[in-house]
């Protein structure tokens, strides 16, 4: 092993500590307050709206919810800290976080379903087949609202772009493939790039068909 690829391993093992993901997202993104102002107008999220996060992560953006929320994620290390954080732990009983795979038969049977649904800085990090599945899984129990915030790989900003080229996914896509990867799925209502802070991010806006 080079002595370049021993340091990119250990930085990759740094970022799956859950705090130390945040901190250095912190940094590059800042609050991401556009980010969740966006999320809320494109779903027309209202007090009390149940809204469901797939691949929710460490829950950065539970809060983005007016009532009650479901974060599913198939890291239990994330899910734990989530919930200490950003639910129960963090005084918001309202927010439940499941540590499962969304496509996952044990999540399908269970009956549930959700008017509005977000799935954030995820798609990026699956192939192709891996979103088909997460994606009808999310079809499944969406009925109404849903929106996607990605990555945009070929900002006009330099430093932006060399940030979107530093990105640890594996599957960065511009945002026509994103909307192509959707459309079976959902109805695309509206798609566009934008800026938070640093990071170049697409956002799509979806229904359920
Ligand atoms: C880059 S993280 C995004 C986390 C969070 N949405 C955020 O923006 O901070 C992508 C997440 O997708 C989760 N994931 C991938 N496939 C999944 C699946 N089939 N079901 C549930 N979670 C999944 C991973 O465990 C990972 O935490």
């Amino acid at each position: 092993m080079s002595v370049n690829s021993g340091i990119v391993t250990k930085l990759k093992a740094t970022l799956d500590n859950p705090r130390l993901f945040n901190l250095l997202q912190l940094a590059v993104a800042g609050r991401q307050n556009i980010t969740r102002r966006l999320i809320r107008e494109g779903l027309n999220l209202m007090p009390g709206e149940r809204l469901l996060d797939v691949c929710c992560g460490t829950g950065e953006f539970a809060d983005v919810a007016l009532g009650p929320y479901l974060g599913i994620d198939i890291n239990q290390k994330f899910i734990e800290y989530a919930a200490r954080e950003y639910g129960a732990g963090g005084g918001h009983p309202e927010r439940e976080f499941l540590a499962e795979d969304i496509t996952g038969t044990s999540f399908l049977t269970r009956g549930l379903t959700f008017p509005k649904a977000m799935m954030i800085n995820s798609l990026h990090h699956l192939s192709a087949e891996q979103n088909q599945a997460v994606l009808g899984a999310v079809a499944k129990v969406t009925t109404g609202r849903f929106v996607i915030v990605d990555m945009d790989p070929d900002p006009s900003n330099p430093v932006s772009k060399f940030l979107a080229s530093q990105d640890r996914g594996e599957y960065v896509r511009p945002l026509k493939e994103q909307i192509a990867l959707v459309e079976p799925f959902f109805k695309v209502e509206n798609a566009f790039t934008y800026y938070a802070r640093l990071t170049a991010q697409t956002i799509i806006i979806c229904s359920s068909k």
